[in-house]
This record gives C-alpha cells, structure tokens and sequence, in this order.
C-alpha cells in the first residue's frame, strides 16, 4: 500500500473531532464525518489507477438517463444489440434492454477463453483445507457437461431449477449450465430446512433439485440429502429429476433413488461435449431469489437476465473496482443476493478471478480470512459489518499478524456500519489508507444502488454516500415528500434503474402492493429501509422501517441506539428491544479479554442517556457471548424480544445459532 496523501490524513482528523452529527453516535471518537467537511477524501494513489476517475459521470447520467446506462450494457456482449435502452410504457413494469438478446454464461464464461483461457476463475477453498482451481477453459468446460448433463434429464428453457448447494465449485458451476440453456435457477441457502427448500420448490413450481450428499461443519458432517428427501415428501408435485454432488469425498455414499443422479457419472459422460449457450431476451427470467418479507411466505424475487448483469458488471467494476487481473473475494454466501451478484455473475462478467470459501472464518484459527487474503494476494474484499464485528471481537492481533499489503480496495454490505468498525478495517485490513466502500442495495435492487464512488466521491464513516449515478434515491415523509436534511423519512428510489427485479413470482398485485407508490411525481419503489440524508446528498440508513421501537412513546430506529452502544469502549455488538412495558433492554457482546461487569453496564446507560437522552436510558443491560443471527447474519431482533418479553417464540428457522437462545435466556434470569 502506498502513500495516502496528507490531505486524507487531515480529513481524518477533523472527522474525529468533529461534533456528532449522526443521531445516537454521540462519543467523538465514533463520531460521523461532519457534513461540512467533505468526508475522506479516496486516496491520491488509489484514484491514479480507479476504473473510474470523472466527476462528471453523475452529470452525464442526470441529462443522459436512462440513456447513460448503455455504457453498463457495453460491458457486455449481445447476440442481438439493443436499441431501445428503457421500455417504460407500463409502470411500475419496467423492461430494460428490451429488444436486446444475450445469454449470461457466454458473457461470464466463452467470451474470456479469447486469450485469457488459463486465466483463474475460481479459486475454492473447502472446510477440511482442500483446494480447487478453475481457468476459464475448465470453467467453460464443465459448465457445458453439466448443460448437457440438465438437457438429458430434460430441463428445458424457461423450467426453474432449484439448486441446494454448499459453497463448492459445483454451485457456481450449476448456475451457469442453468444461464447456458436459459433455464432459471432458484438457489436456496444450503443450511436452510426442508421445510424452507420445500416451500421454495413449490413457490417456483421447480421440478429440477440439484444438491449434495452432505457438507462440513467443522470436523461434522451434515445429511444434507436427507433433508431434500424430506422436501420431497412435502412438496405438491414431484421432482422429474435430482442430482447429487458428492461432497463428502465417499463416492456418493447415499443410495440413489428413482429419477436421482449423481452429479460425477453425468459430468463423465458429457464431458467434452459443447452446448451453444442459448441467446435470451434481455428481459428473460435469469433466475428467482426468495427472500424474507415484512409478513408472510417468502417472495419471489425475479430478475431479468440484461439489466441485471449489465448494472451487476457496472457496479463491480465502478464501485468495487473489480478488474480483470484481480484476485477478489466476496465473501457472502452464494445461497443469498450478495454471493449471486458478487460472488458470481459481476466477478465473471469482469474475467477476474474470485475466491470461494467454504469455510468458517474462524476455522481452524481466527486468523484464516487473513491467511486466505494474503495466501492469494487478494486485492477486493467484501464483507458484511456482522463480520467486521467479528473480526474486532477476536481482536487485531490476527489481521495484524498478516501482509495484507494486497488489499487495494474493502467494501462492505448487508447493514449500517458504525464509524468505529469503519476505521478498524481500514485501519487493521486496509493498511490505514485504503477506500473502504460502503455499499447499500437488495435483494430487489439486483444490484448496488447507493455507494461511494472510490475514484470520485469522498467517504464517510458511517454513511452510505450518495445513490450512484442514475439512481434517483430520495429519503421522503409518509406523504412522499422529501424531508429535510437530517430528519428520518422513508428510503425510496423513483425511476427504474437496470438491476430492478423485474416483478415477483406471486403476481402483479403482490409486486405492487409490495414496493409501489404512485405519487403526483410518478411511481416510487419503496425501499423499506428509513434514512437520513445530510447537506451534501449523503445518505445514512438507520435500518428497516420495522424496526422501529417505541421506547416510552417516543419511536427510537434500533440502529440509532445500538450506534451508541457500540461506542463503549469494549463493547462489540448491541441489540435494543422493547421490553413490552414502553421500556428498553439492551443487549451487548463485549470484547474477548473485556469482562462484561457493572462498569460496562453503567458506560452503556450513561451513554445512551447522553446521546440519545435519559428517556433512552436502558432499564436493562444484559450480557450474552453472542447475539442471535439469522444465516444472513442480521440480528434477530425479533427473538430478542420474545426472550425479553417471556413470549412464546416465533418461527426461528431461520436463526444460525440456535444453541445462544438457552445462554441469553438464563442471562435475562440472572440480571433479574
Ligand atoms: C440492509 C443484501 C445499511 C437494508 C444486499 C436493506 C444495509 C437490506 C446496507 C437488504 C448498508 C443492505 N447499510 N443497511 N450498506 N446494505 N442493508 O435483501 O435494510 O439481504 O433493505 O440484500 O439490508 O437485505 P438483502
């Protein structure tokens, strides 16, 4: 890492010093950038070399929209070029590259054989210290076996396939042989239930599973045929086919069934044959993404094959600054939003070599994301704020023990991350200077929609940034009015943007009535996120609308309070829930080597009464060694709640470690 230029270093220190501006984040050392003070400046060293370096680029997409977002389409290429870049006649239905025709897999896989064949694709790291390596040549040529190999047991395009996989090659793999023939694939998060996968089997009325024997955990081995056996019993229909990857190294070891094959015979059998990837419209179904919504069954996020990779390819090359000589490393799993456009489709787009990591981060030492980075020279990294929390937990002495000199560029997703994490991983895995990039966006958007932009657009600890250009996000009042700088609305993006999901799998009504307002100014796609947004057009975001909590009638943002929390000196991870009597009761995980003790305790509610106010002030504090997440590693808050309020739980599937739910429940006894 080289020279940050002392004009960064001085934003830096004013930022420190500077009077906190962002609602709940009172202590300066965590303080916000003011807004008065541009923010941290990208670093000299890193725009001489940025993907993108004009300011005039947000301009350009203001007087050339939609039009400006040809230049995400040329990042690919079209078996048929669009000339229309944005059908709008029937909002909130949008169609992005209409009379464009593509398919995605060339553009991640064939197109990057001219001359950069032996280039990595993948490299994969399993849980038990294997390694696995493709080039674009052998990525290309097991994606077409495996295009072959869904032909012969009749997939055909447009049939949903369903692939319940690990984070092994095989997925990856799959998901292109499924772009290949143009069949949709519906990936379901390998550690999710049967119940869930057959739910999702069902809802996306899939009649292809691909899966696998069985995965690790640590030293264990997990069944994981066994639960598609059990969906199986549950779904309404039946399933034409099933393949098995063998991943626990037994040559498959479960007995096949009826109309179940293993993934290795077929590949054997096809290997060497060639599928000529199927040219889609631009607005075909690529694949459908169920995620959570506020109520009810899961939705069906479907996303069209053009816009989506066109605005995926544009974002991972302009925001994270992905090129084709990197070695970059998304670490969210592929079972969800992030690992699809990040892990997969944007990298390849790209011809860049991405990492896979099956693993656990602290597995076999806590030190293994930082060998993995420096091992493969990793430039690009992404992760989540729950990680970076981790990391902090387990202390510096890891990432410090480490040359992360590689690192060109951090970028981070999923939640708001405070001020204090921000400079912890730009200072212990960024090398003090490197762009660290926070990165807001959905399951729906497709792709990222508000960010700094690293050559271009100062950062500010805490915030998001501006929406990118092209994006029309603005932070509205329940009327749809804009609200004034500094005070909470609601976050709402107006006109379509490429990555958009197309609709959802339960119909036009469930697709509006989720997202759509229709204002006097048009059609808004409401976010579901609240927000503010500062002088300079920077937005904060204080979490889901829902979660608000009432805390003595006065309605408190959750991240609002937990900010504060954090900033205890010691203090790692806060949740608030109400305690269902108008009052409040936290919850905190501390640093290892910090005892958690009445000291603590006392700083959390003192600091909360000061930043927040005394009508803030905890009634209880409560210590437990972790917080509950669900697999995406958002903090259950809603189980928190439960345990606080002594309620019957509610569904907690969802949640990644259960074996918590006894230790906080014991914990809230104890604190009486
Ligand atoms: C939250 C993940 C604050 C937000 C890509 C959003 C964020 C939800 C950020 C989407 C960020 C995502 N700062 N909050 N940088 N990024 N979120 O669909 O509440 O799993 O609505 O997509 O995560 O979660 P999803």
């Amino acid at each position: 890492m080289t020279n940050a230029g002392s004009g960064d270093r001085d934003a830096n220190a004013d930022e420190r010093t500077s009077a906190d501006e962002r609602a709940g984040g009172g202590d300066p050392s965590d303080a916000a950038a003011d807004p008065s003070d541009g923010g941290v400046a990208p670093p000299s060293w890193f725009r001489e070399e940025a993907a993108l370096t004009d300011p005039g680029i947000y301009d350009e997409f203001d007087t050339e929209w939609p039009d400006a977002w040809g230049r995400a389409a040329d990042l690919l290429d079209w078996d048929r070029p669009y000339r229309t870049v944005l059908d709008d006649s029937e909002p909130p239905f949008y169609r992005w590259f209409p009379d464009g025709r593509l398919n995605a897999a060339a553009n991640c896989v064939d197109r990057h054989l001219d001359g950069r064949r032996n280039q990595l694709a993948i490299r994969w790291f399993g849980k038990r210290g294997e390694r696995r390596s493709y080039t674009y040549f052998d990525l290309h040529r097991e994606v077409n076996a495996a295009a072959a190999a869904l032909r012969e047991l009749g997939v055909e395009e447009g049939d949903v396939v369903t692939l319940y996989l690990p984070m092994i090659p095989e997925l990856p793999i799959t998901m292109l042989a499924c772009a290949r023939i143009g069949a949709p694939h519906n990936v379901v998060f390998a550690g999710l239930s049967a119940e869930a996968l057959a739910t999702r089997l069902d809802a996306a009325d899939s009649a292809y599973l691909v899966t696998c024997d069985g995965y690790y955990r640590r030293e264990d081995a997990f069944n994981q045929k066994s639960k598609a056996d059990n969906a199986r019993l549950r779904i309404d229909g039946d399933l034409a086919a099933t393949v098995v990857v063998d991943r626990l190294g037994d040559a498959l070891s479960v007995p096949l069934g009826e109309d179940e094959h293993d993934y290795g015979t077929l590949i054997d059998r096809h290997d060497g044959e060639t599928v000529a990837p199927v040219a889609r419209d631009a607005t075909d179904l690529l694949f459908v993404m169920y995620t959570s919504g506020t109520t009810g069954r899961p939705k069906g996020v479907e996303h069209a094959t053009g816009g989506y990779l066109a605005h995926v390819a544009w974002t991972a090359r302009n925001v994270l600054d992905v090129r084709p000589d990197d070695t970059y490393w998304c670490a969210a799993d592929i079972g969800w939003i992030t690992g699809h456009s990040y892990g997969v489709y944007g990298p390849l787009a790209l011809g860049t070599t991405t990492v896979l990591y099956e693993g656990s981060p602290d597995y076999p030492d806590r030190d293994r994301v930082w060998d993995l980075i420096e091992r493969n020279a990793v430039s690009v990294f992404y992760t989540s704020p729950t990680a970076i929390r981790s990391f902090m937990k387990w202390g510096a002495e890891y990432p410090d023990a480490h040359d992360l000199s590689s690192i060109r560029l951090l970028g981070t997703v999923g939640e708001a991350i405070t001020p204090k994490a921000w400079r912890w991983y730009r200072e212990h895995v960024g090398g003090g200077d490197a762009p660290v990039v926070d990165t807001w966006w959905q399951t729906e958007t497709g792709a990222i929609a508000l960010a700094t932009l690293p050559g271009v657009t100062p950062m500010k600890p805490g915030r998001v940034g501006p929406p990118l250009p092209g994006i029309d996000a603005r932070v509205v009042d329940e009327t749809g009015d804009p609200v004034a700088p500094g005070e909470a609305g609601y976050l709402t993006i107006g006109k379509p943007w490429p990555g958009m999901l197309r609709g959802l799998r339960e119909g036009e009504k469930r697709y509006r009535r989720e997202y759509w307002l229709e204002t006097d100014d048009g059609w808004r796609y409401r976010t579901g996120d609240g927000a503010t947004v500062d002088d300079d057009g920077y937005v904060t975001i204080l979490g889901r609308v829902d979660d608000v909590i009432n805390v003595r009638t006065r309605r408190f943002n959750t991240a609002e309070l937990e900010s504060a929390i954090v900033a205890v000196d010691g203090v790692t991870e806060a949740a608030v829930v109400g305690d269902g009597d108008g009052g409040v009761v936290a919850y905190a995980t501390t640093r290892s080597g910090v005892d958690p003790d009445d000291r603590t305790r006392a700083a959390i509610r003192d600091r909360l009464a000061a930043t927040v106010g005394e009508i803030a002030r905890p009634d209880r504090v409560v210590f437990t060694t972790e917080l509950p997440k669900t697999r995406s590693g958002k903090i259950m808050r809603r189980l928190l709640e439960d345990i606080t309020q002594d309620d019957e739980f509610g569904d907690i599937s969802a949640l990644r470690n259960p074996e918590v739910v006894g230790e906080i429940e014991s914990a809230v006894r104890d604190d009486g």
